[in-house]
């Protein structure tokens, strides 16, 4: 078979290329192909290796030489809160003194900060917003984003955020797969009544399903929040509509939530800051991914998940951003990684495996994301280092020099290519 594009002269290529989930220490384990080259037909990783690819050049290929860059797959950030409006610096002071995040979300600010301005921005301006984070993930090497609702707490105001990615996923390169997370506080409005609450979200879901708005539900399960019970009763309603299901879980408080998560059978639990060693046991068992978000911990200077000791104890972990206005407001996913290998003392080769692979299994696309393996969508990135240690080692930098997703340049030295989609 003739390639369209073939990359070579690639210096190491490293990629997962076991079944997903990867478990435990089996994270650490790689492939690393030396001197590389990848083939690429219609999208589609047709050969990768270090041998002769003479034989699938035709007239029409066109071939790029790589300099001696290290190739990876593209990095998938499966936890995000892409779309809101305005931003929250005004807290800052707040956040570095030591005042307590939940302290300020019961003082009426935090999330319902993001809400009204969520509520008072057009489509235009949430859309132009978003489009400019995205920009800026991809230059960090993302090619897949998983994008919540939730700054909305109305129906109206939820919806107009997930169409907005809708939109973005039509006319951005990276893909986008929208989570509904109605339950991400309880509204003013609501303030002395959250069963109501409760119930408009659980009656909302089926709209939001109907609508095809959304391919998973999320929910903040937090002492002052949403509580195991009120997450079991909206988590099951989602599932039996066919939602994927997923729980931000022990990220200040241990509630009980990721025990909650993986009865139900969430896809992923997400934070986990504060785990205790029985919930680290009982994920270790299950196909729940541990979703963690060290540049929360970094941002509101709290506790790290334990990441170490759950990949030693034999949990799959993906790590993702969580960018949002509040808690975590950077879209660099190659920063938070740099992070997670130090704060939480991951190999350099555990953490690829976490944004990539791990990452592709809870959204549901492990067959066709998430390393560059014969058959897999080409999304990959060259990174300008002599290896894969550097990458992490010489941190603060972006390295990313070009990124493909489905075999479209998207990123050249550094610079997006605009118009590719
Ligand atoms: O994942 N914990 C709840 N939600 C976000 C923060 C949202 C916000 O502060 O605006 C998080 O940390
Ligand atoms: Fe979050």
């Amino acid at each position: 078979m003739i390639a369209d594009l073939i990359i070579h002269h690639i210096k190491s290529i490293y990629t997962p290329n076991q079944k997903a989930p990867i478990k435990g220490l089996n994270m650490r384990n790689i492939q690393v192909i030396e001197n590389g080259y990848v083939a690429i037909k219609d999208g589609v990783i047709l050969s990768v290796g270090n041998g002769l690819y003479e034989h699938l050049i035709g007239s029409n290929t066109k071939t790029l030489d790589a300099e001696n860059k290290i190739m990876l797959p593209a990095f998938i950030d499966s936890h995000t809160h892409l779309v809101h409006g305005g931003s929250r610096e005004d807290e800052y002071g707040e956040i570095i003194q030591g005042i307590p995040y939940l302290d300020i979300l019961k003082a009426g600010g935090g999330i319902h900060h993001t809400v009204n301005h969520t509520i008072s921005a057009t489509f235009d301006e949430l859309y132009n917003k978003a489009y400019q984070s995205l920009d800026l993930m991809l230059k960090s090497g993302v090619s897949v984003v998983e994008a919540k609702s939730g700054y909305g707490l109305e129906l109206k105001t939820e919806i107009k955020q997930l169409e907005v990615a809708k939109k973005l996923n039509a006319h951005h390169p990276i893909e986008l797969h929208s989570t509904y997370m109605g339950a991400h506080a309880i509204p003013k409005r609501y303030e002395q009544h959250k069963d109501r609450y409760i119930n408009e979200v659980i009656s909302d879901l089926t709209i939001i399903k109907e609508n095809d708005l959304a391919s998973a539900v999320d929910i903040f399960c937090e002492a002052h929040v949403f509580s195991v019970e009120d997450s079991r009763k909206i988590l099951t309603q989602a599932k039996k509509l066919g939602f994927k299901i997923k729980m931000h879980a022990d990220e200040i408080q241990s509630l009980g939530g990721t025990s909650l998560a993986v009865n139900l059978g969430c896809s992923s639990v997400d934070h986990l800051m504060v785990i205790n060693d029985e919930d680290i046991k009982k994920l270790s068992t299950s196909s729940t991914i541990a979703n963690l978000l060290p540049g929360t911990s970094f941002y509101l200077n709290k506790a790290f998940a334990p990441g170490r000791k759950m990949i030693d104890q034999g949990v799959a972990v993906s790590i993702s951003t969580d960018y949002n206005p509040g808690s975590c407001p950077t879209e660099n996913l190659l920063l938070v990684m740099q992070i997670a290998a130090n704060k939480m003392k991951l190999l350099p080769e555990e953490v690829l495996t976490a944004v990539t692979l791990n990452a592709a299994y809870h959204l549901g696309i492990s067959e066709t994301h998430g390393s560059i393996e014969v058959g897999k969508q080409a999304n990959v990135i060259l990174v300008n280092a002599p290896n894969l240690n550097y990458v992490f080692y010489h941190y603060g930098i972006n390295h990313v020099s070009d990124v493909w997703i489905k075999g479209q340049q998207v990123l050249k030295n550094q610079e997006i290519v605009r118009n590719v989609r």
